[in-house]
């Protein structure tokens, strides 16, 4: 073994891994380094890559075993799920109380706390990732076995008996704003953050990802999957989500990826209106955003509500701006929005050929009256009850002024060699727009779900699906003067159907 050379034991282990991976998730390669001192090393590379840390005990271990500067380089990702407090059978008919809300919040800061403190004084010029979720052993989620979970949804029946994840439904776990350097230092080694804080674990207060975030000086990624939706607490989420914005600009100015999944689901009965969150109609998510964007490269945005203030700020017409935003670095844009908008309106509307009978699709016929026997804080919420969808066409003055805002921001973007804009919902409208080799193309992708024999010619498809919506020619203007400015030529245009 001794005199194998290294490039060999390495495809050994990839061969190992792989098949460990795909057939035996739970071999430990642990044993392997044992074999030799060469073996050894090469071992550690692949077992200390990716640490998974799920106890205070494995973060114990986790210090104990990563105290070479060998070992601590071959890191690449931290794990962290959280362990919140267990709770007994009895505690999951109610919601958490204050108590337990309190000592939960204080286990996720001090965890996270610990994490760093290992972490500090690992170098600078380590890019490491770390993935943060919370999660009590008690939980619905955090059951593994299969038996165990459906005997939980047996019970939760009644729904009463096991409020299942609804006991934590307003709990958002928070981080201390106020961590001493003691109790949370500052970690240069780590690059990279994900914060996991809605539907794969417990509820995480989207402005701690912030708070977590400036304790790291060298982050250059974000991802955050968080919550923008609390259906029996309007004010609730209205708090999370401006409070969340206005702490934006404390991300670490070394930030160049951000990539933000801002959840929330529109009512399913689509005779419902969406809630309106703006102040003094201005959605202040969107404008914060805007103003944080600016000293990005990439940008990702899904499943969220935003409005055209992303982009643009808005004006009345003749209104110069004193100071336009700029966006010198900027790459790549990429934003799936909620066909809602902050102001609480849809961006669909029913499809002027079909008459409103025709829509009424109950797909749950058998939700609705039985909901009345159950307690209130258990029922569905009268706008998801039913779920009726009918809205199928979007409203062009909305989507225009989308469009419109992006345009002016992508003039103010001289980097700018991607941006996709698109809606999320069962049907889908998009712009794309692509700098490349010196040419910028623009393309128009709209869905139609009007039902139909299918129509075999293509371009008869084509002309279809772009009579479902065009552009406004203020629009189409704005976007040539964006091609002239990033590649001094007229832009190529094209319209497509979805999904070609
Ligand atoms: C956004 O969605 C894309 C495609 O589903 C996915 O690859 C990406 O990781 C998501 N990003 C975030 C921040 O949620």
């Amino acid at each position: 073994m001794e005199s194998l050379p290294p490039e060999l034991i390495s495809r050994i282990l990839v061969y190992i891994i792989d098949g460990r991976l795909r057939s035996h998730p739970g071999i430990s390669l642990a044993p392997y380094a044992t074999l030799s001192r060469r073996w050894q090393a090469q071992i550690e590379r692949c077992t200390f890559s990716y640490i998974y840390i799920t106890t205070p005990r494995r973060l114990e271990e986790f210090e104990r075993l990563l105290w070479t500067p060998r070992r601590r380089s071959c890191v690449r990702f931290i794990q962290l799920v959280v362990e919140l407090e267990s709770y007994d059978e009895k505690a999951r008919a109610h919601f958490e109380t204050d108590e337990e809300r309190q000592r939960n919040d204080e286990i996720f800061t001090t965890t996270i706390g610990s994490l760093f403190k290992i972490l500090s004084d690992w170098p600078a010029n380590l890019d490491i990732g770390v993935d943060i979720k919370a999660q009590s052993p008690g939980d619905y989620l955090a059951l593994k076995d299969p038996k165990e979970r459906r005997q939980r949804k047996r019970a939760a029946a009644e729904r009463v008996n096991d409020l299942l994840n609804k006991r934590y439904e307003r709990s958002y776990l928070k981080f201390s704003r106020t961590t001493t350097e003691t109790e949370c230092p500052v970690v240069p080694a780590v690059t990279g953050l994900s914060i996991w804080g809605a539907a794969k674990g417990r509820l995480i207060e989207p402005a701690s990802s912030v708070f977590i975030a400036s304790k790291l000086p060298r982050l250059n990624r974000v991802d955050l999957e968080m919550q923008d939706d609390c259906r029996r607490d309007e004010q609730l989420r209205q708090l999370l989500r401006s409070d969340f914005a206005r702490n934006l600009d404390l991300f670490p100015g070394s930030v160049q990826r951000f990539g933000l999944r801002f959840f929330h689901a529109p009512p399913r009965n689509q005779n419902y209106l969406p809630p309106d969150i703006t102040e003094d109609g201005v959605d202040i998510l969107s404008s914060q955003l805007r103003t944080f964007s600016q000293r990005l490269e990439r940008l990702e945005i899904n499943d969220s509500v935003v409005g055209p203030e992303l982009f643009w700020p808005s004006t009345l017409p003749g209104d110069n701006l004193v100071n336009p935003p700029f966006w010198p670095l900027l790459i790549e844009v990429s934003v799936k929005y909620m066909e809602i908008t902050p102001s609480g309106e849809w961006l669909l509307d029913r499809d002027p050929g079909e008459t409103p009978e025709d829509s009424t699709d109950d797909f749950d016929a058998t939700f609705g009256d039985e909901e009345d026997s159950y307690p209130e804080y258990v029922r569905i919420p009268l706008q998801d009850r039913k779920s009726k969808f009918f809205r199928t066409r979007i409203i062009a003055g909305h989507i225009d002024r989308l469009y419109a805002s992006a345009g002016r921001a992508a003039l103010r973007m001289p980097k700018l060699r991607w941006m996709t804009l698109q809606n999320v919902g069962p049907v889908h409208y998009s712009l794309e727009y692509e700098v490349q080799a010196g040419l910028s193309k623009l393309t128009w992708r709209n869905q139609d779900l009007t039902d139909g024999p299918y129509e075999p010619d293509a371009l008869v498809r084509r002309e279809k699906a772009k009579s479902l919506y065009q552009p406004d020619e203020e629009v189409f203007e704005i976007w040539r003067n964006v091609a002239i400015q990033h590649t001094g030529r007229d832009v190529e245009i094209e319209f497509k159907e979805w999904g070609c």
